[in-house]
């Protein structure tokens, strides 16, 4: 009887849990018994969405707000510490930018806020920007630049990291535009960067793109200024001897 529990199960796909869990169950009557295994099934479909969820928003390394510290990040008025770490700005299609020198917890920020997306079951996308410009460059040669744009076009969060570090072409420049405008008011865009927004012109070319594309991520969003040494250079053990 077993195994065709485990065959119906299969068939349905219904998850392990399901058929492994059932004798484990101590319920005092059918109601009971079903709600409990009904119960475990659905908790560990969560996880497996969540952690679906993780694995494609592709960061770099999984960082939380668990030790994070707040004394060198300066947190405007028009939004809190909470309302950051709950990540509530992607459910309002918010942006936020994240401004400030080398080693500042910037990209650890961006990472903890699109963790809690995913946690939330928000779909976000992880990018150093610089890769973002490649990949769809890559997809504008290929002929698959809209294919592109549509997965895109899925998410609730995404994520610039790096913004500017490395200078793009004229090409590349007008995809990343692109890429912007059509998230705007749609969907939540962080970036980081170290350039401030009046040095944006030696990464776009055209001025007037600079222009338009201020424009449309400070409109709705949240500027976060970091300052302070570089925590890489501050926690190294090189520091403390
Ligand atoms: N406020 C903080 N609390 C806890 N850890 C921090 C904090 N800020 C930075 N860190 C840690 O310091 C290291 C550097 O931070 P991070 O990579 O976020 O810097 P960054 O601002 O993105 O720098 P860069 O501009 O060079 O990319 C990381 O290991 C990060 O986890
Ligand atoms: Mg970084």
């Amino acid at each position: 009887m077993e195994a065709v529990i485990e065959q119906y199960c299969k068939k349905l796909k219904i998850g392990k849990v399901f058929y492994q869990d059932y004798k484990k169950i101590k319920a005092d009557s059918h109601e009971a018994f079903l709600l409990e295994l009904l119960k475990r099934e659905y908790e560990n479909r969560e996880i497996v969405r969540k952690n679906r969820l993780l694995r494609s928003a592709a960061f770099d390394v999984i960082k939380t707000f668990e030790n994070y510290t707040y004394d060198k990040v300066h947190i405007p008025a028009d939004i809190t510490v909470e309302e950051i770490t709950s990540a509530t700005l992607v459910g309002k299609k918010e942006n936020l930018i994240l401004y400030g020198p080398t080693g500042t917890g910037k990209s650890h920020m961006a990472t903890a806020i699109g963790v809690e997306a995913c946690k939330q079951g928000k779909k976000v996308r992880f990018f150093r920007t610089a890769a973002l410009v490649n990949q769809l460059t890559d997809a504008k040669a290929r002929g698959e630049l809209r294919r592109f744009l549509k997965q895109l076009e899925k998410i609730d969060l995404l994520i610039c990291d790096e913004w500017g570090y490395i200078p793009f072409e004229k090409d590349g420049a007008q995809l990343l535009f692109q890429v912007i405008s059509e998230c705007y008011e749609k969907r939540s865009v962080i970036v980081t960067t170290n350039i401030e927004f009046s040095r944006w012109n030696g990464i776009f070319y055209d001025e007037k793109m600079i222009a338009a594309i201020i424009d449309r991520l400070i409109h709705h969003s949240h500027l976060l200024v970091f300052e302070g040494p570089s925590r890489r250079l501050t926690d190294s053990p090189i520091n403390s001897q």
